[in-house]
Protein backbone atom coordinates (compact mmCIF):
# COMPACT_ATOMS: atom_id res chain seq x y z
CA UNK A 1 0.00 0.00 0.00
CA UNK A 2 1.32 3.26 -0.87
CA UNK A 3 1.56 6.22 1.73
CA UNK A 4 0.49 9.77 1.20
CA UNK A 5 1.07 12.26 3.51
CA UNK A 6 -2.28 14.48 3.43
CA UNK A 7 -1.01 17.72 4.30
CA UNK A 8 0.56 20.82 2.74
CA UNK A 9 3.24 21.71 5.40
CA UNK A 10 6.17 21.72 3.40
CA UNK A 11 8.66 20.67 6.92
CA UNK A 12 5.98 17.38 7.52
CA UNK A 13 6.45 16.54 4.02
CA UNK A 14 10.45 16.65 4.17
CA UNK A 15 10.62 14.69 7.47
CA UNK A 16 8.27 11.55 6.30
CA UNK A 17 10.19 12.06 3.02
CA UNK A 18 13.73 11.63 5.05
CA UNK A 19 11.85 8.59 6.60
CA UNK A 20 11.35 7.09 3.23
CA UNK A 21 7.45 7.11 4.10
CA UNK A 22 6.45 9.28 1.32
CA UNK A 23 5.27 8.20 -1.71
CA UNK A 24 2.86 11.13 -2.84
CA UNK A 25 0.85 14.24 -1.01
CA UNK A 26 -2.70 15.01 -0.90
CA UNK A 27 -4.08 19.02 -0.23
CA UNK A 28 -7.23 20.20 -0.16
CA UNK A 29 -7.95 24.25 -0.05
CA UNK A 30 -8.33 23.78 3.90
CA UNK A 31 -4.90 22.21 4.14
CA UNK A 32 -3.51 25.35 1.98
CA UNK A 33 -5.50 27.74 3.74
CA UNK A 34 -4.13 26.59 7.17
CA UNK A 35 -0.72 26.97 6.05
CA UNK A 36 -1.53 30.86 5.03
CA UNK A 37 0.77 32.48 2.58
CA UNK A 38 0.82 32.60 -1.22
CA UNK A 39 -1.02 29.02 -2.13
CA UNK A 40 1.03 29.23 -5.56
CA UNK A 41 4.47 29.31 -3.41
CA UNK A 42 3.32 26.18 -1.51
CA UNK A 43 2.58 24.27 -4.00
CA UNK A 44 5.61 24.77 -5.55
CA UNK A 45 7.53 24.38 -3.18
CA UNK A 46 5.69 20.79 -2.58
CA UNK A 47 5.82 19.97 -6.05
CA UNK A 48 9.55 20.63 -6.19
CA UNK A 49 9.62 18.31 -2.55
CA UNK A 50 7.70 15.29 -3.69
CA UNK A 51 8.99 12.90 -6.84
CA UNK A 52 5.31 11.03 -6.33
CA UNK A 53 2.29 12.27 -7.11
CA UNK A 54 1.02 15.54 -5.41
CA UNK A 55 -2.78 16.30 -5.38
CA UNK A 56 -3.78 19.67 -5.97
CA UNK A 57 -7.36 20.34 -5.86
CA UNK A 58 -9.75 22.70 -8.07
CA UNK A 59 -12.39 25.40 -6.53
CA UNK A 60 -14.68 26.07 -9.61
CA UNK A 61 -18.39 24.90 -9.68
CA UNK A 62 -18.80 24.64 -13.61
CA UNK A 63 -16.72 22.03 -15.52
CA UNK A 64 -15.31 24.50 -17.90
CA UNK A 65 -13.77 26.26 -15.03
CA UNK A 66 -12.64 22.63 -12.90
CA UNK A 67 -11.02 22.39 -16.68
CA UNK A 68 -9.18 25.63 -16.84
CA UNK A 69 -7.99 25.52 -13.23
CA UNK A 70 -6.65 22.20 -14.05
CA UNK A 71 -4.72 22.99 -16.65
CA UNK A 72 -3.08 26.16 -14.82
CA UNK A 73 -2.09 23.71 -12.21
CA UNK A 74 -0.28 21.36 -13.95
CA UNK A 75 2.18 23.76 -14.83
CA UNK A 76 3.71 22.84 -11.10
CA UNK A 77 4.90 19.69 -12.35
CA UNK A 78 3.46 16.54 -14.61
CA UNK A 79 3.12 14.55 -11.54
CA UNK A 80 0.18 16.98 -10.51
CA UNK A 81 -2.84 15.08 -9.93
CA UNK A 82 -6.34 17.40 -10.37
CA UNK A 83 -8.05 16.83 -7.19
CA UNK A 84 -12.14 17.14 -8.50
CA UNK A 85 -14.98 17.17 -5.83
CA UNK A 86 -17.57 14.56 -6.64
CA UNK A 87 -20.38 16.47 -8.61
CA UNK A 88 -21.96 16.22 -12.01
CA UNK A 89 -20.14 18.97 -13.36
CA UNK A 90 -17.08 17.20 -11.41
CA UNK A 91 -17.45 14.13 -13.16
CA UNK A 92 -17.84 15.42 -17.03
CA UNK A 93 -14.25 17.71 -15.87
CA UNK A 94 -12.96 14.63 -14.73
CA UNK A 95 -13.66 12.76 -18.42
CA UNK A 96 -12.88 16.06 -20.03
CA UNK A 97 -9.15 15.55 -18.43
CA UNK A 98 -9.08 12.10 -18.17
CA UNK A 99 -9.42 11.91 -22.06
CA UNK A 100 -6.29 14.54 -22.50
CA UNK A 101 -4.24 12.24 -19.88
CA UNK A 102 -4.30 14.51 -16.69
CA UNK A 103 -4.50 12.39 -13.63
CA UNK A 104 -7.37 13.29 -11.53
CA UNK A 105 -8.75 11.97 -7.93
CA UNK A 106 -12.26 12.36 -7.50
CA UNK A 107 -12.52 13.31 -3.86
CA UNK A 108 -15.33 13.77 -1.35
CA UNK A 109 -16.62 10.35 -1.65
CA UNK A 110 -18.83 9.03 0.72
CA UNK A 111 -20.83 6.57 -1.19
CA UNK A 112 -19.49 3.16 -3.51
CA UNK A 113 -21.97 4.16 -6.27
CA UNK A 114 -20.08 7.71 -6.43
CA UNK A 115 -16.52 6.22 -6.31
CA UNK A 116 -17.88 3.66 -9.56
CA UNK A 117 -19.72 6.93 -11.38
CA UNK A 118 -16.06 8.47 -10.66
CA UNK A 119 -14.67 4.96 -12.56
CA UNK A 120 -16.71 5.16 -15.42
CA UNK A 121 -15.90 8.88 -16.13
CA UNK A 122 -12.20 7.41 -16.13
CA UNK A 123 -10.99 8.96 -12.42
CA UNK A 124 -7.19 7.79 -11.97
CA UNK A 125 -8.15 7.73 -7.92
CA UNK A 126 -10.82 7.99 -5.69
CA UNK A 127 -11.36 9.25 -2.23
CA UNK A 128 -13.29 8.11 0.04
CA UNK A 129 -13.25 9.98 3.19
CA UNK A 130 -13.44 7.72 6.34
CA UNK A 131 -13.34 9.26 9.73
CA UNK A 132 -15.90 11.27 8.66
CA UNK A 133 -18.05 9.11 7.82
CA UNK A 134 -17.04 7.60 11.39
CA UNK A 135 -18.26 10.82 12.57
CA UNK A 136 -21.69 10.43 11.92
CA UNK A 137 -21.51 7.07 12.72
CA UNK A 138 -21.42 5.12 9.54
CA UNK A 139 -19.04 2.58 9.45
CA UNK A 140 -16.30 4.50 6.92
CA UNK A 141 -14.13 1.68 6.32
CA UNK A 142 -17.08 -0.28 5.26
CA UNK A 143 -17.31 2.13 1.85
CA UNK A 144 -13.54 0.96 1.03
CA UNK A 145 -14.48 -2.61 1.24
CA UNK A 146 -17.44 -2.24 -1.25
CA UNK A 147 -15.16 0.32 -3.53
CA UNK A 148 -13.17 -2.38 -3.79
CA UNK A 149 -15.24 -5.16 -4.19
CA UNK A 150 -17.01 -3.35 -7.14
CA UNK A 151 -13.98 -1.85 -8.82
CA UNK A 152 -12.55 -5.20 -8.86
CA UNK A 153 -15.66 -7.30 -10.21
CA UNK A 154 -15.43 -5.15 -12.90
CA UNK A 155 -11.81 -4.29 -13.31
CA UNK A 156 -11.64 -0.51 -12.90
CA UNK A 157 -8.02 0.36 -12.76
CA UNK A 158 -9.01 3.64 -10.56
CA UNK A 159 -6.57 3.39 -7.85
CA UNK A 160 -8.57 3.74 -3.80
CA UNK A 161 -6.81 6.89 -1.46
CA UNK A 162 -8.31 6.17 1.78
CA UNK A 163 -8.78 10.12 2.98
CA UNK A 164 -10.02 11.27 6.07
CA UNK A 165 -7.69 9.04 8.27
CA UNK A 166 -8.07 10.15 11.76
CA UNK A 167 -5.78 6.66 13.43
CA UNK A 168 -3.25 4.32 13.57
CA UNK A 169 -6.47 1.58 12.57
CA UNK A 170 -7.57 3.64 9.92
CA UNK A 171 -4.03 2.52 8.41
CA UNK A 172 -4.53 -0.86 9.10
CA UNK A 173 -7.98 -1.35 8.21
CA UNK A 174 -7.09 0.33 4.65
CA UNK A 175 -4.21 -2.37 4.18
CA UNK A 176 -6.31 -5.03 5.46
CA UNK A 177 -8.83 -4.15 2.64
CA UNK A 178 -6.46 -3.85 0.15
CA UNK A 179 -6.91 0.15 -0.34
CA UNK A 180 -4.20 1.08 -2.98
CA UNK A 181 -3.08 4.25 -1.30
CA UNK A 182 -3.53 5.62 2.56
CA UNK A 183 -3.18 9.43 3.01
CA UNK A 184 -2.74 9.98 6.11
CA UNK A 185 -2.17 13.04 8.37
CA UNK A 186 1.91 13.69 9.50
CA UNK A 187 0.54 13.12 13.31
CA UNK A 188 -0.74 9.06 12.36
CA UNK A 189 1.78 8.73 10.31
CA UNK A 190 4.35 9.61 12.96
CA UNK A 191 2.60 7.37 15.72
CA UNK A 192 3.21 4.26 13.27
CA UNK A 193 6.48 3.70 14.11
CA UNK A 194 5.76 3.15 17.83
CA UNK A 195 5.12 -0.09 20.34
CA UNK A 196 5.82 0.34 24.62
CA UNK A 197 7.33 -3.38 23.48
CA UNK A 198 9.87 -2.05 21.25
CA UNK A 199 11.20 0.96 23.72
CA UNK A 200 10.55 -1.66 26.35
CA UNK A 201 12.75 -3.98 24.94
CA UNK A 202 15.04 -1.71 23.57
CA UNK A 203 15.84 -0.14 27.26
CA UNK A 204 16.21 -3.74 28.13
CA UNK A 205 18.87 -4.56 25.85
CA UNK A 206 20.82 -1.12 26.37
CA UNK A 207 20.51 -1.92 30.20
CA UNK A 208 22.49 -5.35 29.52
CA UNK A 209 24.56 -3.70 26.80
CA UNK A 210 25.83 -1.28 29.85
CA UNK A 211 26.47 -3.88 32.12
CA UNK A 212 28.49 -6.05 29.88
CA UNK A 213 31.07 -3.13 28.63
CA UNK A 214 30.76 -1.13 32.04
CA UNK A 215 29.39 2.04 29.35
O1 LIG B 1 -7.69 14.96 2.02
C1 LIG B 1 -8.86 15.30 2.64
C2 LIG B 1 -9.26 14.50 3.85
O2 LIG B 1 -8.27 13.62 4.20
C3 LIG B 1 -9.82 15.32 4.95
O3 LIG B 1 -9.68 14.79 6.23
O4 LIG B 1 -9.81 14.93 8.68
O5 LIG B 1 -10.63 16.86 7.28
O6 LIG B 1 -11.90 14.73 7.38
P1 LIG B 1 -10.54 15.35 7.44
Amino acid sequence: MEFFLDTANIDEIRSANKQGLLDGVTTNPTLLSREGGDWREQAKAICTEVKGPVSLEVVGETAAEMVAEAEDLMKFGQHVVIKIPMTSEGLIATKILSQKGIKTNVTLIFSPLQALLAAKAGATYVSPFVGRLDDIVVEGMELVSQIRTIFDNYGYETKIIVASIRSPLHVLDSALEGADVATIPYKVISSLVKHPLTDKGLAAFNADWAKLTGK
